[in-house]
């Protein structure tokens, strides 16, 4: 019995010895990896832990990263590796969490993971990580051949070490803010199969040794400063699939090389100064499905045979810069199924051409600015296209009702044309559309009520036609509306209110609306432009104010308002752009205008005005954009249209014409912001307050026409920026300032009709300038003659004196009949 049971335990014994003698694979990751990646958590989570409103909840997934496990088990990490295993793999994506007010983490964080000799794959995108990218680190990753670090914000140059690696096989550095040039050594990846280096700030020339990476595919260099051209050692890159090199300062001419990539499919030079011809080598790229070259200088005709690439799909040439023509526009037989076709500012001529009808998969066609004649073709209104751009052409007649059919609209820009007629009663059937620009045509009659079934539509620019009628369809199901422009038109009857309250910008000057502002605008919450300049607007101003703290311009010039300014106008708390100029206001300027705080700030530069970017879903690169709206203000005493791109940059404030009396409240002068103050033409009587000195920004200041009395002060001589001060036809007396702009004043007429000015400026010597008298009355006139004609001296005197006085005398009532 004992044996029997003895065996097996000694069996066991042996078996156990036996397997204790031979090395057993180690399942775990190596000591010194281990405790890299234990040091990098390490310095991640005390950069938090400085910041103590830090929620550690984010850092959980790290938990699993702990001392008494095998790293390879850890979350982000993967290792291979049969006998020993290895850590080969971090992803290590958006661990840092971007929070509105993000901690800033270092890059140094990072040191430890240069120990990991064996990393392949490396990915810390998406961390918004700061500072330079380590140096010498990369030297250690020899094995490294997937490195992701897009978008964090590292700075300073690429590192050189990184060119050394030749395993690379994937370079992902977009989205950061590295400088300095692409240097030669990047040559050294010839492994490479893709390089995307876009959205840096790199400068200077791509290195002739990129032809050096010849299995490359994809290559981005998209939204840098780079200049000079592209080397032709490109054609040796024969792989190349995506070139995207849009966005730079490229200039010279696009290699013909290139027309050698036979794998190319898209090929994306937008936005850059390439100059010469479109190169017809391109033609022979026949997987070609994107090519972009918009915005460039290219000049010279467009290649016909681009149309016989079958793989086509993606075609935007043209646009600004780009001095293309295209006359073979009816030879065509296209061979390719376009599925966005963009061709602005292409010298095309004629009738929008009918093959593109055989396009039977356009989606975007962009054929504006051209010299189109002709109508809107019946065929083209029934392709069923999501967006028709056919703006600044010479397009005639009606638009047909066939268009609207549409469900797929999305997109109708025909302004600046000369299309005419009553819209389609059935136009509310495209209710998919977004944008409908209408404007600058000779459209009229009234806007039909079916208008109000697009619920998707969130711009409508219906301005300068002949729209008329005093029904408004009710827009205020619409909910998305948020641009709407009616100005330039015959429209009449009381303001329309009926819109949803998400619309920011409505536009209804110059036309011929009347009555009161209604009270309902108040609930448009979110109105940021109201513009009803040129009306019959008419009420008491106090009682119709409408109170939209979001408002930022305001443009009643040129009604008939009454009544007085409220002090409720200090509510408007984003209010930029005043102008209630040639009204029929009375009372005094309250003194609440001097709390708008958005005149009191210097303007912000990133408030761009009203540029509507529209990306298409397909492709981001193909984006039209649209500039509108430009406002009109009296600056500098003439008018000027801002264009709607730098409008978010100003500020002003103009009071002009209306009957406003009392004094000047001193503190207008806390308006830093302002460009322009204009309170010419009212009854405003008292001092220029010394606070008019704080007006920093102001480049325009009008004062004329009232009744202010008293001395320009001297504060006025700290406006750097002047460039305009009109302060004629007042009660004003006195030495004008000297020092800083103030002495450039010297426009005559910008003093006339005011009660004893005198200065330098307006060649008047003041009383308290002349020389103490000293003997002989001569040498006082000889001293004033100097000023007046320097020329003249060294006539005897005396006999003279008295006739050049007078002489004097009428030649400065001579200039002042003048203006
Ligand atoms: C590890 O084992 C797998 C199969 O289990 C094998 O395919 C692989 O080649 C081995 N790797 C090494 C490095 O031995
Ligand atoms: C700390 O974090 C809070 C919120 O995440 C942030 O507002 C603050 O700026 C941070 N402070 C520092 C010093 O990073
Ligand atoms: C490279 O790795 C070794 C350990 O393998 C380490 O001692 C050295 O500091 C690393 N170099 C850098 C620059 O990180
Ligand atoms: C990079 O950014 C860091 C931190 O923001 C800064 O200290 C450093 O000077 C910058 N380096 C360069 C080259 O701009
Ligand atoms: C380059 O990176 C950016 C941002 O990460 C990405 O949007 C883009 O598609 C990439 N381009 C290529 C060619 O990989
Ligand atoms: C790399 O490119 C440069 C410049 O184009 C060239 O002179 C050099 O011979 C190339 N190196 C190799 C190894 O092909
Ligand atoms: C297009 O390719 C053909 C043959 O591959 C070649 O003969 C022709 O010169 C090329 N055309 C252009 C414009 O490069
Ligand atoms: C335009 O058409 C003519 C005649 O068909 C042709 O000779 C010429 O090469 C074409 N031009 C271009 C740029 O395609
Ligand atoms: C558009 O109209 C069709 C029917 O005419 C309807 O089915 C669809 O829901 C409408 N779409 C919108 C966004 O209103
Ligand atoms: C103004 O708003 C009221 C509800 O507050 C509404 O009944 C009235 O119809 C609106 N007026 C106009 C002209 O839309
Ligand atoms: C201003 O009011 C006066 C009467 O007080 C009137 O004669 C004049 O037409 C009005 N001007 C405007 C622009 O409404
Ligand atoms: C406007 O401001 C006054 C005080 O100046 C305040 O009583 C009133 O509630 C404000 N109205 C709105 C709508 O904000």
């Amino acid at each position: 019995m004992a044996t029997a049971i003895a065996t097996p335990l000694l069996l066991l014994l042996i078996f156990f010895i036996f397997i204790n003698s031979i090395p057993i694979p180690s399942l775990s990751c190596p000591l010194h990896q281990k405790q890299s990646l234990l040091r990098f958590k390490n310095n991640l989570i005390t950069s938090f832990h400085s910041n103590s409103s830090f929620n550690s909840e984010y850092f959980k997934p790290f938990d699993s990263w702990n001392a008494n496990s095998d790293c390879c088990s850890w979350e982000y990490v993967y290792c291979t590796g049969n006998t020993t295993r290895t850590v080969t793999e971090l992803y290590l994506y958006a661990i840092v969490p971007q929070l509105v007010n993000p901690v800033l983490v270092f890059s140094h964080i990072l040191t430890p993971l240069f120990h990991i000799r064996s990393l392949k794959l490396l990915d810390i995108s998406m961390n918004g990580l700061v500072g330079e990218m380590p140096i010498d680190g990369f030297r250690n990753l020899t094995q490294l051949v997937h490195l992701y670090m897009m978008q964090n914000n590292f700075n300073g140059s690429i590192p050189p070490q990184l060119f050394e690696l030749e395993s690379l096989r994937v370079l992902d550095l977009s989205f950061n803010n590295l400088q300095g040039v692409l240097s030669p050594k990047v040559g050294n990846l010839r492994n490479l199969i893709s390089l995307n280096l876009s959205a840096n700030s790199l400068t200077g020339n791509i290195p002739e040794e990129i032809g050096n990476l010849t299995k490359l595919r994809e290559f981005s260099l998209r939204n840098n400063q780079l200049s000079g051209g592209i080397p032709p050692s490109i054609a040796n890159m024969k792989e190349l699939e995506t070139l995207y090199f849009s966005e730079n300062s490229f200039s010279l001419h696009i290699p013909t090389g290139l027309g050698r990539l036979h794998n190319m499919n898209t090929l994306d030079l937008g936005d850059n100064r390439f100059v010469g011809s479109i190169p017809s080598s391109i033609q022979n790229l026949s997987k070609l499905e994107t090519l972009l070259l918009q915005n460039n200088n290219l000049r010279g005709e467009i290649p016909t045979r681009l149309f016989e690439i079958k793989t086509l799909k993606s075609l935007f040439i043209g646009g600004k810069g780009n001095n293309l023509i295209w006359s073979n526009t009816t030879r065509i037989v296209p061979r390719c199924r376009l599925v966005q076709m963009s061709m602005p500012s292409c010298g095309i001529s004629g009738e929008i051409p009918i093959w593109i009808s055989s396009q039977i998969d356009l989606e975007f066609l962009d054929l504006s600015r051209n010299q189109l004649e002709g109508r809107f073709p019946d065929w083209l209104a029934n392709m069923e296209i999501e967006s028709i751009v056919l703006s600044d052409n010479k397009l005639t007649g009606s638009i047909p009702s066939q268009v609207f059919k549409s469900i797929s609209l999305m997109v109708l820009d025909v302004s600046q044309n000369g299309f005419s007629g009553e819209l389609p009663q059935n136009i509310g059937n495209a209710n998919g559309t977004e944008i409908l620009m209408l404007s600058g045509n000779n459209f009229l009659g009234q806007i039909p009520m079916s208008i109000s079934n697009m619920r998707s539509l969130w711009l409508l620019d219906l301005s300068r036609n002949r729209f008329s009628g005093d029904n408004f369809p009710n827009l205020r199901d619409n909910l998305v509306l948020s641009y709407l422009d009616l100005s330039y038109n015959e429209f009449s009857g009381n303001i329309p209110v009926a819109f949803p309250t998400k619309l920011q910008n409505l536009f209804l000057g110059r036309n011929k609306f009347s009555g009161n502002l209604p009270w309902n605008l108040t609930k448009l919450v979110n109105l940021e432009h109201l513009d009803l300049h040129n009306n019959d607007i008419t009420g008491n101003f106090q009682d119709t104010l409408p109170q939209i703290p979001t408002l930022q311009v305001l443009n009643l010039r040129n009604n008939s308002l009454e009544g007085f300014i409220p002090r409720t106008i200090s509510n408007l708390t984003s209010l930029r752009i005043l102008d209630l100029s040639r009204n029929n206001l009375t009372g005094s300027i309250p003194q609440e205008i001097g709390n708008l705080a958005r005149m009191i700030e210097a303007p912000h530069m990133s408030t761009s005005g009203y540029v509507f970017t529209i990306y298409m879903s397909i492709y981001e690169d193909s984006k039209i954009v649209f500039d509108i709206q430009d406002l009109i203000v009296n600056w500098k005493s003439s008018f000027r249209g801002l264009s709607s791109r730098t409008l978010g940059i100003y500020s002003f404030l103009d009071l002009s014409d209306n009957k406003f009396s009392g004094e000047v409240p001193p503190p207008l002068g806390n308006l830093k912001g302002l460009k322009a103050l204009n309170i010419s033409h009212n009854n405003i009587s008292g001092h220029i307050p010394v606070s008019f000195g704080n007006l920093k920004g102001v480049e325009s200041l009008d004062l004329s026409h009232n009744k202010i009395s008293g001395l320009i002060p001297q504060s006025l001589a700290k406006l750097d920026e002047l460039t305009v001060l009109d302060v004629s036809n007042n009660k004003l007396r006195g030495k004008i300032p000297l020092g800083g702009q103030m002495n450039t004043m010297n426009e005559l007429k910008y003093f006339a009709n005011n009660s004893g000015l005198c200065g330098m400026q307006i060649r008047i010597t003041c009383p308290e300038d002349v020389p103490p008298r000293e003997g002989r009355e001569e040498d006082d006139e000889q001293q004033l003659w100097i000023l007046w004609e320097g020329t003249w001296v060294g006539f005897p005197l005396g006999f003279f004196s008295s006739i050049l006085i007078m002489a004097y005398c009428l030649n400065f009532l001579q200039l002042f009949r003048f203006w």
